[in-house]
């Protein structure tokens, strides 16, 4: 029974509110949570993915696909809003299933997680590594294939990995290693460093979008929704948009990531839900806008490229050149900030499951000068390098995509769980209209994710029965809850 139990919530709040050589510091107020959450939210997804969806899926009506995934984010991350308001500790989700669902259910959601946080990490430092090269060609410098893309690929035909011919992506390795370090020696520097990454993406965002209008040819918007294409069912046409919707949700993972700085935050029942629904609408804003300027620059047929955004300013003409220039500076800021906050996450949640015995020690050590988890921050970083530096963005990419919304479906689904069980806890946060908002969740999420393809849900399902095997060699035994609840029978 013991695998049921859930964590008090008294004992949750106090273990937050405490001070020790263990504890974190609170240094983020409002504004710099906001900015934490548009971190990690611009990245692959709009300055890479975008052009790709709307030339093989949408076309113009993207911006419905970014409608669509955009709903399902907004009902989730008003559900992750009460939970990080009511439950502010550093576990995100984790936490939440363990006060609602019960500790099997709290291993399987930071099992879960490590696919959107670690593996995103990997994902987008792959990204990175393509605008770093492109930069690096333009000023003069190239940077051989060889030592700069996966040297694994997956062969849909065969359905299996296959060498792509290249040894490894030293670029993708060398990003995640500098970030891992910054993040070892402290939040706030590490703070600071996201706020000038996302000032300089966020400027290059609104400048693409302000200036690209002016050029937008209207011709390109007609069909707004290509008709469904030969290969059927998916291109274009409304599966397509749907489709589409499963693609670019990606762009939009990270505004939870806000609640895994929790207690680093000077107030988080305040400031935790302003920086996850500011951070989400925002990014909803600019990713609509940019859609409709990018469709609108170019044939959407012409976005099929690993650097859509540079694509379709280029076509504006020479007028707006000098913007090409920054754009390769705006994804490489944008992509690394999102590095950033995924690898901060993430040990962040090793940190959690350690305290509650289910990961080892090593992971809940905190450094005695800078208070970081930084053990777990390394092991966290040597993965994501290895995982970044042998596998292929489209691969990775799915992955993340579909561990991100199963983590939605299970928060959309304690948010009601918890408040038919404990109605009077107090929430500094409420979601409205339970239990229709967290429904709306739980069936869009579900809804992209059954537009995934099925080498990904099988990937998803041999990733889950590892973590349950890790689960019952190890966090059942030395489940400190579990422990305690034995020590009391006895
Ligand atoms: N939303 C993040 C990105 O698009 C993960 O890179």
């Amino acid at each position: 029974m013991t695998m049921l139990s859930r964590k008090p919530l008294s004992v949750l709040m106090s273990e937050a509110s405490e001070e020790g050589e263990n504890s974190l510091k609170r240094s983020l107020g409002a504004l710099n949570l906001t900015l934490l959450g548009i971190g990690a939210i611009i990245g692959a997804g709009i300055f890479v993915l975008t052009g790709q969806a709307a030339a093989m899926y949408a076309g113009p009506a993207i911006v419905f696909s970014f409608v669509i995934a955009g709903f399902g984010c907004l009902f989730a991350g008003l559900c992750y809003a009460e939970f990080a308001s009511m439950i502010p500790i550093a576990g995100s989700a984790y936490t939440y299933g363990y006060a609602t669902l019960g500790e099997f259910w709290a291993w399987i959601i930071g099992w879960d997680l490590i696919l959107e946080y670690l593996f995103a990490a990997s994902t987008v430092s792959v990204g990175w590594s393509g605008y770093f090269v492109a930069l690096m060609h333009e000023i003069g410098f190239d940077i051989p294939a060889s030592v700069a893309s996966a040297p694994l690929k997956w062969v849909e035909a065969s359905k299996s990995f296959e060498a792509s011919g290249s040894i490894v992506n030293l670029p993708a390795m060398f990003l995640v290693a500098a970030l891992t370090l910054l993040l070892v020696v402290g939040i706030k520097e590490s703070a600071t460093f996201n706020n000038i990454a996302v000032f300089i993406k966020v400027g290059i965002v609104i400048a693409v979008i302000a200036f690209g209008f002016q050029y937008v040819n209207t011709a390109n918007w007609h069909p707004f929704i290509p008709p469904q294409g030969p290969e059927g069912f998916g291109h274009f046409g409304w599966t397509g948009i749907v489709r589409g919707s499963a693609v670019v949700f990606f762009a939009y993972i990270g505004f939870d990531a806000v609640s895994t700085a929790a207690q680093e935050a000077k107030n988080p029942r305040r400031d935790l839900p302003i920086g996850i629904l500011a951070s989400l609408a925002i990014c909803t804003v600019l990713y609509m806008l940019m859609a409709l300027v990018m469709t609108g620059l170019t044939h959407y047929t012409d976005l099929n490229v690993p650097h859509p955004v540079f694509v379709a300013i280029d076509a504006a003409g020479p007028a707006l050149k000098w913007l090409t220039y920054f754009i390769n500076i705006g994804a490489i800021a944008g992509l690394s900030s999102v590095v950033l906050v995924m690898l901060l996450g993430q040990p962040r949640i090793f940190y959690a499951m350690s305290r509650d015995g289910l990961l080892p020690p090593v992971f809940g050590r905190v450094h005695h000068k800078y208070r970081t988890p930084w053990l777990a921050t390394i092991i966290t970083g040597t993965v994501a390098m290895v995982v970044g530096g042998l596998f292929p963005i489209d691969v990775l990419g799915e992955l993340v995509s579909i561990g991100t919304l199963l983590a939605f479906v299970i928060v959309c689904a304690g948010v009601w769980v918890m408040r038919v069980r404990s109605p009077d806890i107090p929430r500094a946060f409420k979601t409205p209209l339970v239990p229709l908002v967290p429904i709306l969740g739980i069936l869009i999420c579900l809804f992209m994710m059954a537009f995934l393809p099925l080498a990904t849900w099988l990937r998803l399902g041999i990733w889950m029965a590892i973590g349950l095997g890790i689960y019952f060699m190890y966090g059942r035994h030395h489940s400190k809850l579990a422990n305690q609840t034995a020590a009391q029978r006895e």
